[in-house]
């Protein structure tokens, strides 16, 4: 991956917000209607419940606002709208289109797809976006996974999930957030995870649990040398909230404590575009990001797309 080339325009998260669907699934809920039961999931997963309910484009806006308001921003203050989704709410127009106008904003928008990664490939997008001149981004992850899931199959049923996270990114003259990058795809691995329009989620969850750990693990190392950073530098982790285990595997190959990494799936399940706003959102609100922190971003997803990017909170300067 290319580094950042010096003297680059930076940003740094001014503001962020989360919205989740209203109607609350529990592991019990699931286990009245399917062979599967509290125990093996929470045991395999690490998913107590998830949150289920609402649009692509009702969730966003939900998320924008509050992340607006947080900025303390005006609608019209915002210079582009990047919409990371994988369940667009219709083929066309764009989700980011219906989203632009619900909030107000009077500027350019379009979705990103890379699943599960698609937060931090749109987070990279907004970044270049501020490097050739906007001031002000607004990115949003969301996902609506509950639509085309196949609440009759047990391996998919308990995992998947609605929800939204949103961030404010404003250009920063002297110094940036973002240290470091990657962005990957393997189109060959296609087959082990996929929804053809109109279907549901398809999934071999021994082959993507397996290929998951090694792809988030290749993509954070190369990161963390990009930013000549260590593991020990790193104060929070911020990973594709899938399944636990695949997040206390990844951290062990990292050298990572486990402490140390943000989970929200326990309550919030797999949002895929959105499981990375959201648990990024859950540490920041519980105060376990203090400026000058190392925060490493890290996803993987259908594809399959990785992606990740290193932090320095509050920027270089
Ligand atoms: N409840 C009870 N038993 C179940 C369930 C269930 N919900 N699902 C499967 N089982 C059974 C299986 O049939 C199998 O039974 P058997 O031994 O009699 O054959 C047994 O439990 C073990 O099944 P495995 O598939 O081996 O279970 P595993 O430990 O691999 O866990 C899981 C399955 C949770 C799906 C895991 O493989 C995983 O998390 N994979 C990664 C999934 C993932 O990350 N997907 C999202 C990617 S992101 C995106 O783009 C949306």
């Amino acid at each position: 991956m290319p580094s950042i080339p010096a003297g680059v325009r930076g940003a740094i998260i001014t503001g962020w917000g989360t919205a989740l669907g209203e109607k609350v699934i529990t592991n019990d809920d699931l286990s009245k209607v399917l062979d599967t039961s509290d125990e093996w999931i929470v045991e395999r997963t690490g998913i107590r419940e998830r949150r289920v309910g609402g649009t692509t484009a009702g969730l966003s806006v939900e998320s924008g606002r509050k992340a607006l308001a947080m900025a303390g921003l005006e609608p019209g203050d915002i210079d582009a709208l990047v919409l990371a989704t994988t369940t667009p709410d219709r083929t066309v127009p764009a989700t980011s289109a219906t989203v632009q106008n619900a909030l107000g904003l009077r500027c350019g928008a379009f979705d990103v797809n890379a699943a599960c990664s698609g937060f931090v490939y749109a987070l990279v997008a907004a970044h270049g976006l501020i490097a050739l001149g906007m001031n002000r981004v607004l990115v949003i992850g969301t996902d609506t996974l509950a639509r085309i899931t196949d609440w009759d199959d047990r391996n998919t049923a308990v995992l998947f999930a609605d929800g939204s996270g949103a961030v404010v990114l404003e250009a920063q003259e002297a110094g940036t957030q973002l240290l470091a990058w990657d962005i990957d795809a393997d189109g060959s691995a296609e087959k082990y995870l996929y929804c053809d329009i109109g279907g549901y989620m398809h999934m071999d969850g021994k082959e993507v649990f397996r290929r998951a750990v090694r792809i988030m693990v290749d993509s954070a190392q190369k990161s963390m040398k990009a930013a000549g950073v260590t593991a020990d530098d790193i104060a929070l982790v911020v990973p594709h909230q899938a399944n636990v285990r695949i997040i206390s595997a990844a951290c062990e190959r990292l050298g990572v404590p486990m402490e140390r990494a943000a989970t929200v799936l326990q309550y919030a399940g797999n949002t895929s575009s959105a499981s990375i706003p959201l648990a990024l959102a859950d540490a920041l609100n519980h105060g376990r990001v203090k400026p000058g922190d190392h925060v490493l971003l890290v996803g993987f997803g259908a594809g399959m797309t990785a992606a990740s990017a290193v932090l320095r909170w509050g920027g270089t300067a």
